[in-house]
């Protein structure tokens, strides 16, 4: 595989090209879904977009982006679809049917959890880990702040201290146990969720089983595993796991926002499939947002790339977008099994504004990395606090933009910046479920494109295989046959 990517042949500066083209903001800003994004501080150019816009057509973008709405098997090396659009209601009728189904069976759970059939629940305690964790997390951190429904505790990792936190503060016998798993196998999410069962049944719950609801693509597991049918909640096996919070992923989060919501959340998220679908390259967000990626990953060298968050509702954005696009494209091979002769995704990163300024801008502003950053901001407070304090918050965001941008020079080399550093700005007018859906398709859109662009299937993740098999093997086998550092570390540990 050749070189394929444009080339920058001017380079000019930030500065140089808004001074240039007095309609760069116009040109370079659009809204979609109702969110509002801001690309002109990054070097895109419209001869860039152009190439960019080329290449995409080389690769064959847009019959990629019609086979993914049409539900056709683009993850080859699974031979299945990604139907994550089909829970929006974007995707082949016969999927959107199939999702529309499985959505009514969650409605009817929760009507009856609500109607008291499972007895009082105001504890949720949902254990999954990955996809299965990440998006109900992060949608019940972001939305679930002022909805007093339930108290939901999230717990993925396998250290039994994350446990512990929510059974602390959880009443046993007014907790309802979701155990959230696409395969039903996933080696922390069961030990978990036997111990959260052990810990109901020695706290006096009679029917410890008869208070757990199954989100899964393999109910028969499920069932094995001991979940009466009428309480699991199936989804299609061409959901990807980072891609499910739509699927029955989403229970907790329908049950801690209430239904209406989460159908605006899907909404918002329909809204963004359509204009991703069917935009045209040069006022395409997803789109654009990936040849601004691929413009720094492979004409500028850049290795990560950061997500600020200046809003402390979505704090734990970077944190999923870390799994969305580093599981999806994280890949050193086309799908035909030949080596990329590029670089893959960049390394995703980031944190909370403001508090990041006063840690990692200092390399932002001044190290010899170039760190694309993204700043992603709501015009409307989500506080109680004096109005002074939103104000502050986002005057912080765009101060950090303009200084990224314009630099300072100085006698002092130690007190220069270089400037010249690009951002990207993501606004929505408030966070609600359906900016954040619009928001989160956004990513995903990207996130596929820049798979399209790359070369890769976005779709699977063996990279994370080997790892399980062998801590399995550790656990069955001992350590014979391991190098003689881990058997040095198992046997230092475990003595
Ligand atoms: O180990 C990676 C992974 O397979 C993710 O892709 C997935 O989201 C997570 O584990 C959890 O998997 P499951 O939902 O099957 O428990």
């Amino acid at each position: 595989m050749g070189n394929p990517w444009p080339v920058d042949a001017e380079r000019r500066t930030l500065a140089q090209l808004f001074e240039a083209d007095p309609a760069r903001v116009e040109r370079l800003t659009l809204e979609a879904a109702g969110v509002y994004f801001d690309w002109s501080k990054t070097h895109l150019t419209n001869g860039l977009i152009g190439d960019f816009a080329r290449l995409a057509g080389e690769r064959g973008f847009a019959a990629a982006r019609d086979a993914l709405f049409q539900g056709k098997a683009i993850n080859t090396s699974e031979n299945r679809a990604a139907e994550h659009t089909a829970e929006r209601g974007e995707g082949a009728p016969e999927s959107v049917a199939r999702a529309r189904s499985f959505h009514t069976r969650m409605r009817a759970l929760i009507d009856a959890i609500e109607a008291g059939a499972l007895g009082e629940i105001r504890h949720v305690l949902h254990i999954g880990i990955g996809g299965s964790a990440l998006g109900p997390d992060l949608l019940i951190d972001a939305l679930g702040r002022d909805a007093d429904r339930y108290d939901v505790a999230v717990v993925s990792n396998v250290d039994g201290a994350a446990l512990d936190e929510a059974t602390r503060r959880f009443d046993p016998n007014a907790t309802l146990l979701v155990v959230a798993s696409k395969t039903f196998t996933t080696t922390e999410t069961m030990l978990n969720a036997a111990s959260a069962l052990a810990w109901m049944a020695e706290n006096g719950v009679e029917d410890p089983y008869g208070r757990v609801v199954a989100l899964t693509a393999a109910p028969e597991k499920a069932m094995e595993w001991g979940v009466d049918e009428t309480r699991i909640l199936p989804f299609a096996e061409s959901v990807g796991g980072r891609y499910s919070l739509w699927s029955s992923i989403g229970f907790p989060i329908a049950l801690a926002l209430g239904w209406d919501s989460f159908e605006s959340l899907l909404e918002g998220a329909a809204e963004m499939d359509r204009h991703f679908r069917f935009a045209e390259p040069a006022r395409n967000a997803p789109l654009l947002a990936a040849f601004a990626d691929l413009y720094y990953s492979q004409l500028r060298g850049c290795e990560t790339r950061a997500v600020f968050a200046y809003d402390e509702r979505l704090r734990l954005l970077p944190s999923y977008l870390q799994q969305l696009e580093m599981e999806s494209n994280g890949k050193r091979v086309a799908p035909s099994g030949e080596a990329l002769a590029w670089p893959s995704a960049p390394v995703t990163w980031g944190g909370v504004g403001t508090d990041a300024q006063h840690a990692v801008f200092q390399l932002l502003h001044q190290g010899t990395r170039l760190v694309p950053v993204e700043f992603v901001a709501a015009i409307e407070a989500g506080d109680a606090q004096d109005e002074a304090h939103h104000r502050a918050l986002l005057v912080n965001c765009f101060a950090q933009g303009a200084a990224l941008m314009a630099g300072k020079a100085s006698d002092d080399p130690q007190r220069a910046y270089p400037g010249d550093r690009p951002s990207s700005t993501i606004l929505l007018d408030r966070v609600d479920p359906a900016s954040v859906g619009a928001l989160i398709a956004f990513y995903e859109h990207r996130t596929f494109a820049n798979a399209v662009l790359l070369g890769i299937n976005p779709f699977d993740q063996f990279g994370v295989e080997l790892g399980k098999q062998i801590a399995k093997s550790i656990e069955q086998e001992g350590t014979e046959g391991f190098d003689a550092s881990t058997r040095a570390l198992i046997g230092r540990a475990f003595a």
